[in-house]
């Protein structure tokens, strides 16, 4: 298609999505309270104030100065609030509250950025070949998926806020499932596709998704659900957690350094177990995921005789069929509804593994997609042919460090645009605050 008709679909179809995404973060700050607003719930990232910032910040420096080239306004706003990830170096941000500027002063200039970039989706062409980041909205999916991840990584920072500070929303978590016996599913071998095959110009993808790999995967035994949290407590209260010979030298120092005795999200009263919602407290579902870091996932594999997937094997059990096709979701080509899985905003909380058979993939395995990344073994590095993407270069590269695990998946608070087949995430392997599961392997 061509033309100004499409164009303007186009940039209808831009408009209504930017308006969802900024719904999204708008809905999670309407739940801090005031007084949290210049707190910092997770010591190594920004306090929330620049997180009010950092989304129109981005779509300034990318979309309307970048990509679009407009005048310069309010440029110490623009630098202040322009990246903040995850220091690895171990050294912790010092900033202060008085360092920042007031709530009223960030939201004034929110609106100005979103009345800057609404107004350049509007002008912009849109089909021009001559002006790939404009061509067919690239930069436009880029500021949509930037914001839809921070409304899941800004969930992440609020679940760490002290329940006074936020409202109780009252979110009504699953707590019967189906009763599951943990079993191994055989995966024969086969190839898989990682990466994007569409050219820039039929599908968007950010730039660690190109160039396309495929892998010939051996074959393996996958569980066919999630680690959940009452079996990684009989690794906890069998004291196994707490032996050495488990644990990899830096997930052991890690753990002994930090004084870490059971998951980050778990809370202990005596001989009970809790776990810690976003909006609330309950005794430990057991039939959930647990969500753990690397290095925990790491020693419980260990512990249990078995490994952790690579990024190609859990490609292969979700996207992989006995007939040795490729899927674009695990349960086939449709697209992402409520039924196939725990994510897209449609809950806060996790589910009880096995809650979505629809959801399942040709090999029986369940979840898949949603209810919590799941580790893999697989160092984020990038395929070959790997382009840094121009005006945002550090968006993967900064993290080929060796030092940062791919996740596949996604959460209850992952938007469906990035339950894509080539979707790549990732986190540092001691990283106690995300959504993230894990199952186990044998080779
Ligand atoms: C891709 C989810 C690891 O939030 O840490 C947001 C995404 N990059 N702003 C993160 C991101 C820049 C990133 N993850
Ligand atoms: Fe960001």
């Amino acid at each position: 298609m061509s033309g100004p008709s499409h164009e303007s679909a186009l940039k209808r179809n831009f408009q209504t999505r930017l308006v969802e995404a900024r719904a999204r973060t708008d809905e999670l700050f309407s739940y801090l309270h005031a007084d949290g607003l210049y707190d910092r719930p997770i010591p190594e990232r920004h306090r929330n104030i620049f997180y009010l910032g950092h989304f129109e910040a981005f779509d300034y420096n990318l979309v309307y100065r970048s990509a679009c080239e407009r005048e310069p306004f309010d440029e110490s706003f623009a630098r202040m609030f322009a990246f903040g990830m995850d220091p690895v170096d171990g050294k912790l941000p010092t900033d202060q509250p008085a360092d920042w500027p007031t709530v009223d002063e960030v939201r004034k200039y929110n609106r100005k950025v979103r009345e800057s970039v609404d107004a350049c989706l509007q002008e912009s062409p849109l089909l021009d070949r001559d002006r790939p980041t404009l061509r067919n909205g690239y930069i436009f999916n880029i500021a949509i998926e930037h914001r839809l991840m921070h409304a899941e990584t800004f969930a992440y920072l609020l679940h760490q806020m002290p329940l006074e500070k936020k409202d109780r929303v009252k979110t009504c978590p699953v707590t019967e499932g189906p009763s599951v016996t943990p079993k191994m599913v055989e995966i024969p071998a086969g190839s898989v596709t990682l990466g994007l095959e569409a050219s820039p110009d039929e599908a968007f993808g950010w730039d660690n998704e190109r160039n396309l790999r495929r892998v010939e995967v051996p074959r393996f035994a996958l569980s066919a659900h999630n680690v959940t949290n009452g079996k990684f407590l009989e690794f906890v209260r069998s004291r196994a957690y707490d032996e050495q010979r488990y644990w990899s030298e830096e997930g052991w120092e890690w753990k002994t350094s930090q004084g870490i005795s059971h998951p980050g999200f778990w809370v202990r009263k005596g001989d009970e177990w809790y776990c810690r919602l976003l909006f609330d407290e309950v005794p430990l579902p057991t039939d959930w995921p647990v969500y753990v870091t690397y290095a925990e996932a790491d020693a419980y594999v260990r512990w249990a005789g078995k490994d952790l997937p690579t990024e190609a094997q859990l490609h292969r059990a979700a996207y992989g069929t006995p007939e040795g096709g490729e899927r674009a979701y695990p349960w086939g080509d449709e697209p992402p509804e409520v039924a196939r899985g725990n994510f897209d905003f449609g809950r806060w909380d996790p589910t009880p593994v096995g809650y979505y058979p629809s959801g399942q993939s040709a090999f029986g395995i369940h979840d898949l997609l949603g209810n919590g990344w799941e580790w893999t073994r697989t160092v984020f590095e990038p395929f070959d042919g790997f382009d840094p993407f121009p005006p945002y270069p550090g968006y993967s590269a900064n993290f080929f460090d060796g030092k940062h695990y791919v996740v596949k998946g996604g959460t209850a608070r992952t938007a469906a645009c990035m339950l894509r087949r080539s979707f790549r995430n990732w986190f540092q392997p001691h990283y106690p605050y995300v959504y993230v599961a894990f199952r186990l392997v044998e080779n």
